[in-house]
């Protein structure tokens, strides 16, 4: 399975607003990165205000280094500010995209009510033409990407019985990182 992430985004109409993303890796500047298109309300509450937070969820991570019960982790980034990618950078990710997640960023509303049938049948003609031309599916211009840098990373394990840790790193108005134990 994927790594994903929840996010949440600042949102006109609901407030605040949450999903389940994947997380696609690490910019050269240690941002989170995640795909998107344009006409998501995600990319649309991003551009109008890049404040967001992430959190990642593992509930059975193993450390070898701290024996063989595997503990709960929850990681998230505080006050994350968004940047979107430069179209320079979409190329790559395009590339590692599947065949239904690329056919899927072509025929696929998003967000509108629509007819399951009329759905697989686009989903259907597209892939049929593709496969029968031979031709790559284009990145559409719909396709994009953000990254994210957080002012406090919070790292927090738990375990059954266990005392949780939780750990954070602060980013100073120097641009160094202020790391602490807090309490949870
Ligand atoms: C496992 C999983 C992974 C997903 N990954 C992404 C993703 O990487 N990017 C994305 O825009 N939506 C992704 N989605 C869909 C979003 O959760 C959401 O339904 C969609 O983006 C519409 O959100 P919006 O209301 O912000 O427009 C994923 C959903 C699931 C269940």
């Amino acid at each position: 399975m994927p790594q994903t992430m929840n996010l949440a985004t600042v949102d006109d109409e609901y407030g605040v607003l949450n999903r389940t993303v994947i997380y696609r890796g690490l910019s050269n500047d240690n941002g989170i990165i995640y795909v998107t298109q344009r006409f998501t309300r995600n990319y649309k509450n991003l551009k109008a205000n890049p404040k967001a937070c992430f959190t990642f969820y593992w509930p059975k991570l193993m450390v070898p280094a701290e024996g063989a019960e595997p503990c709960v982790w929850q990681v998230r980034g505080l006050g994350a500010t968004a940047t979107e990618l430069a179209e320079s950078e979409l190329d790559a990710l395009w590339s590692e995209e599947v065949l239904a997640t690329r056919i899927r960023a072509l025929v696929f509303p998003c967000g509108e009510p629509v007819e399951y049938e009329e759905l697989k049948a686009k989903h259907d003609e597209c892939l049929r033409q593709h496969l029968s031309s031979g031709r790559p599916l284009e990145r559409p211009d719909t396709y994009t990407a953000f990254k994210f840098q957080p002012e406090r990373w919070d790292f927090l394990k738990a375990g059954v019985g266990a005392i949780a840790d939780r750990v954070q790193y602060r980013r100073q108005d120097n641009g160094q990182w202020l790391a602490m134990h807090v309490a949870t």
